[in-house]
């Protein structure tokens, strides 16, 4: 079966980057010129996406006004001509079928995901976590979908984790089936030391059953006492198995202050208006460190 929707968790509180993201959504933060939820948007439709739920909060509309249409800006732009400019705002609100839904209250990435039961129905779907923008050749969701298309399971996008990070993220029980691509049986989410099953963990994409709802609606709080998405994925890679797939691009961690910083430059370095400027910037810069 095809993958057509994806979902867009968008609605956490973005603590590890107070204060910017005290009243602009941590997802909403620019990357050179593009705010990081329109790179996720754009890799969704870049993977053959149709249609977009994403889940906002209270304060966070700014996220809807950005896929809008802009009349007052788009006139602006058309009466002194600069129709490029205005190209690239009418395509923004052009890009994609976006819904959106707010979660009420912040109980974490499972709940976020379980708010859009209705929007999915009966079909597979995607999750794009709003803060991880992943950048390459072949979109990271589409490397995913390839893989439920291929063998008929829920896929986690996972990375190599060195064993001092990894206790931030989760470790999965992971079996290789082809080049990069494993059979997933087990994971466990924030693990302690002594819990390491692998360094691989899940990063940013997976692609889900509708049968993860009925787990969620049943889920109690986990680490962090937060409805957590990998609890549920814990129970469909044990009872049905789950495919990892380790996803040829990278990424870049919008929730953290380093991450930012890192899509900046690199992002930067490549940018056609800013490229050789910036570049020209950073060589002298780095003689300074
Ligand atoms: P994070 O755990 O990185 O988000 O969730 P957070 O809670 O905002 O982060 P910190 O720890 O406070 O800095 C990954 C994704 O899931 C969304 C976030 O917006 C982010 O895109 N999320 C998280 C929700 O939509 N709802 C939640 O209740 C929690």
């Amino acid at each position: 079966m095809r993958v057509r929707k994806a979902v867009i968790p968008a609605a956490g509180l973005g603590t590890r980057v107070l204060p910017a993201s005290k009243s602009i959504p941590k997802e909403m933060l620019p990357i050179v010129d593009k705010p990081a939820i329109q790179y996720i948007v754009e890799e969704a439709v870049a993977s053959g996406i149709e249609e977009i739920l994403i889940i906002t909060n209270r304060g966070k509309s700014v996220m809807e006004d950005h896929f809008d249409r802009s009349p007052e800006l788009e006139e602006r732009l058309q009466l002194s001509k600069r129709m490029d400019l205005y190209e690239e705002v009418v395509q923004v609100s052009k890009l994609a079928n976006i819904q959106y839904l707010r979660q009420k209250e912040t109980k974490g990435l499972g709940h976020a995901v379980n708010c859009a039961k209705t929007f999915v129905g009966n079909e597979p779907f995607a999750v794009l976590y709003g803060d991880d923008v992943i950048i390459g050749d072949v979109p990271a969701a589409r490397q995913l979908c390839d893989a439920y298309e291929k063998y008929g399971k829920g896929v986690a996008g996972i990375k190599y984790v060195p064993t001092e990070q990894i206790g931030k993220y989760c470790t999965l029980k992971v079996e290789p089936l082809e080049d990069k691509i494993f059979s997933v049986t087990d994971m466990i989410e924030k693990p302690k030391p002594e819990q390491i099953i692998s360094n691989y963990a899940i990063l940013g994409r997976c692609i889900l059953p509708p049968s993860v709802f009925d787990i969620l609606d049943d889920l109690p709080p986990g680490a962090n006492g937060e409805i957590q998405l990998t609890d549920a994925m814990q129970k469909i890679a044990r009872q049905e198995g789950m495919i990892g797939v380790v996803y040829d691009s990278k990424r870049y961690d919008m929730g953290n202050k380093l991450g930012i910083l890192q899509a900046t430059v690199e992002v930067g370095v490549k940018h056609p208006e800013i490229a050789e400027d910036f570049k020209a910037y950073l060589k002298e810069f780095v003689k300074t460190l």
